[in-house]
């Protein structure tokens, strides 16, 4: 995928475990990006990521000399933190890179924003709209003409029906399904598993088929808990 970024080394942000960013450099590499290295957010001095060079920590990097020969992904499973590090590192002029894996199948009709992370068997469909540093995991599909919001989560092996218009910061757990036309609320949880057949409110959790309400969580967070990262 061409972004006009792809002679700059790539660096990544890791999350706390470092699963996320193990998955995304694999991406990467396999689609012959050039990766500069791995920065942590906290004292993960012991984090490891594959055989990626770890750089140090995320404030090391916020200088003009790496800010600017660089550009960046933030490789985080945490919708909110994913959205706070990249907000930061905007606000920083950082530039942002789409990672995706070879074997994903994006529609050349698709538009995709900076800093999303496209997976192995990913497949977006056509007119599809994919947000600042979307995830899209393992073999979860989008179909055409869907929206989804910036730093939304779309698990492994879940699938977005056409015309599906998701808000920021939304999870979609694993091999949930959403129907088509269905709107998703800004930073709505969609457990594992479930069918939503029906518009869902921002901010609500949903498990089941068809989906229901399991509660309404009140902060802003994306569910990081739900992501296990
Ligand atoms: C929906 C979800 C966010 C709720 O998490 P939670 O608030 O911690 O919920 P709990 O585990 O306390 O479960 C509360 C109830 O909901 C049920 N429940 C939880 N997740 C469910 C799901 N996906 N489908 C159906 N029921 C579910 C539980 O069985 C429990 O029912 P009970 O009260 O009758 O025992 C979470 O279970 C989920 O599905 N997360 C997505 C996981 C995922 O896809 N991870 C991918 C990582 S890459």
């Amino acid at each position: 995928m061409k972004n006009g970024l792809e002679a700059q080394p790539l660096i990544l942000v890791a999350g706390a475990s470092g699963q996320h960013a193990t998955v995304v450099y694999e991406a990467a590499i396999l689609s012959g990006m050039m990766v500069a290295g791995y920065v942590t957010v906290d004292d993960s001095a012991s984090l490891t990521v594959l055989d990626c060079k770890q750089l140090g920590r995320m404030e090391e990097i916020l200088v003009p000399s790496r800010l600017h020969d660089h550009s960046f992904v933030v490789a985080c499973g945490s919708n909110k933190l994913r959205r706070d590090i990249s907000e930061q590192l905007s606000r920083s002029g950082a530039e942002f890179q789409t990672v995706c894996h070879p074997s994903a199948i994006v529609s050349p009709s698709a538009l995709i924003s900076p800093g999303s992370m496209l997976l192995a068997g990913s497949i977006i469909g056509p007119r599809a709209s994919i947000g600042r540093g979307v995830i899209v995991n393992h073999a979860a599909s989008i179909g055409h003409d869907c929206i989804v919001g910036d730093y939304s989560n779309i698990c492994s092996g879940a699938r977005l029906a056409g015309a599906t218009r998701l808000g920021a910061s939304v999870f979609i757990g694993l091999n949930a399904s959403i129907l088509q036309g269905c709107e998703v609320g800004q930073s709505a949880t969609i457990g594992a598993g479930a069918v939503v057949t029906r518009d869902v409110i921002q901010g609500s959790v949903m498990v089941g088929v068809p989906a229901k309400a399991l509660r309404k969580h009140d902060h802003n967070s994306g569910a990081p808990d739900a992501t296990g990262k």
